[in-house]
């Protein structure tokens, strides 16, 4: 049992703003875990004039003595994660054997994925289209649950092995592709080239990562749970179809890093004081109007991994109390609240009404024909980029917040009022290294 370990996870539909306080966080750490998705994720981290994003590797390679794992749960694309070590390290971040560690057993993202993604998508009709980021996490994951056509990132300590399984696989996908979606062949060969150079390159990091966490768990070293995506975003409990491919929630932590569920630690819930979605799907708060533009602009709402507009609307106070009790959360960090600046009302939505009745509990099947009922809460102009404790906030800003701890029923332990580590107000947090 590791009481001091931390969980990360993202209650809204990603982009919540994680790479601040997993930053914040990670400093405090022995080990930084991904244990989901893959390079779909976008982490922003802004230290002094440097803007980092991140995508694959995680956010603890910004911090001095952190080991940094990439889990089994994750699907590795190495042309990406080599690309941006190759960025980070230009800049000065240190990467290498001893502070990242990749999951032998991770999948392994292929060529072929991304071509899937973006053949399947261009198949789709309209209103079907998931708004996939194309970074061929879906189709990665098929072929995990698939177990023929999988390889995995322990394939690339072994030349031969590797060589053979992307003949072998890479010219089955080239046959199915060119027969369900008359696409080119895939130049395989192309292939075995480019891998078994990243190899050269990441064989290095490739271990047996599990074994490295159980024993972290077993010495009482500190781990922080790096989530990925957002709650909603989820393979099971999120909007489905218009999810993403595994599991987001705190819930993914034990099978995507290989350890027990009571070292996960307590469960830091990420929320932006408004709401984002990039892609497809239900979005029960969205304002398709001048407050979701307004939203827009102030929150630069573009994607750190696709650079699409985010969809933008109010804060929606159900969904995030049923994502913070899927993942047990202990505590809310809140992000942006300044991008809410200037508006006169602000409004969060209390319950939904579906066909005519009104409930307060979210079931994601519902969600295309829910209707929001609002709760509407006054504005503030002052700017509040500078607040340095709860008590400098303007009044209104103070009510807004204790609003949402009441009803998710959660505190609120860590606000974010600008882009920059130091514009943070620790507020009624419990956690080790942020209180
Ligand atoms: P995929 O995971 O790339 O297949 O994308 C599936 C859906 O999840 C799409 O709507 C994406 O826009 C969304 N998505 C995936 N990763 C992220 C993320 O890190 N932030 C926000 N949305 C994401």
């Amino acid at each position: 049992m590791a009481p001091s370990n931390v969980a990360v996870i993202g209650l809204q539909w990603g982009d919540e703003g994680k790479g601040k306080i997993v930053d914040a966080l990670a400093r405090r750490s022995k080990y930084v875990v991904r244990f989901c998705g893959g390079a779909n994720a976008g982490h922003t981290v802004l230290i002094g004039q440097d803007k980092f994003i991140l995508h694959l590797i995680p956010c603890g390679v910004l911090s001095e003595r952190v080991t940094n794992i990439i889990g089994n749960g994750v699907v590795f694309d190495p042309v990406g994660a080599s690309e941006e070590i190759s960025e980070l390290t230009s800049r000065g971040v240190h990467i290498g054997p001893d502070n990242l560690k990749i999951s032998a057993n991770a999948h392994m993202v292929m060529p072929w994925h991304k071509q899937a993604d973006v053949l399947i998508e261009q198949s789709l009709s309209e209103g079907s289209k998931i708004g996939t980021t194309a970074r061929g996490i879906g189709p990665c994951y098929a072929d995990k649950a698939n177990r023929s056509s999988a390889l995995r990132v322990g394939d690339l300590l072994d030349t031969k092995r590797l060589t053979e399984r992307i003949r072998q696989v890479g010219a089955a996908k080239s046959r199915a592709f060119q027969a369900l979606y008359d696409a080119e062949p895939i130049d395989v060969e192309a292939i075995v080239s480019s891998y078994t150079e990243l190899a050269g390159k990441l064989s290095d990091m490739v271990c047996n990562t599990g074994a490295i966490l159980r024993r972290a768990v077993r010495d009482g070293e500190r781990m922080l749970f790096e989530g990925g995506q957002g709650s909603m975003l989820d393979i099971d409990h999120g909007t489905y179809p218009f999810v993403t491919s595994s599991p987001v929630t705190a819930c993914g932590i034990p099978t995507g890093a290989g350890i027990p569920p009571s070292a996960v630690g307590q469960v830091v819930g990420l929320i932006k004081a408004y709401t984002t979605r990039v892609g497809a799907g239900p979005f029960p708060t969205e304002q398709d109007n001048e407050t979701g533009e307004y939203l827009r602009e102030r929150g630069k709402e573009y994607g750190a991994t696709t650079g699409r507009p985010r969809r933008c609307g109010w804060f929606d106070a159900v969904a995030v109390r049923y994502a913070a009790d899927i993942s047990g959360v202990a505590e809310l960090a809140l992000s942006l609240l300044d991008v809410l600046t200037g508006l006169d009302e602000i409004k969060v939505c209390t319950a939904y009404r579906i066909g005519g009745r009104k409930t307060d509990e979210f079931d994601p099947a519902e969600m295309s024909a829910a209707e929001c009922e609002y709760e509407s809460l006054p504005g503030w102009s002052e700017d509040i980029c500078q607040c340095k404790r709860f008590e400098d906030l303007p009044e209104p800003a103070r009510n807004y917040v204790n609003r949402i701890e009441s009803m998710v029923g959660r505190r609120v332990g860590f606000i974010s009022v600008g882009p920059e580590r130091e514009q943070t107000i620790v507020h009624n947090s419990r956690i080790e290294g942020l209180k």
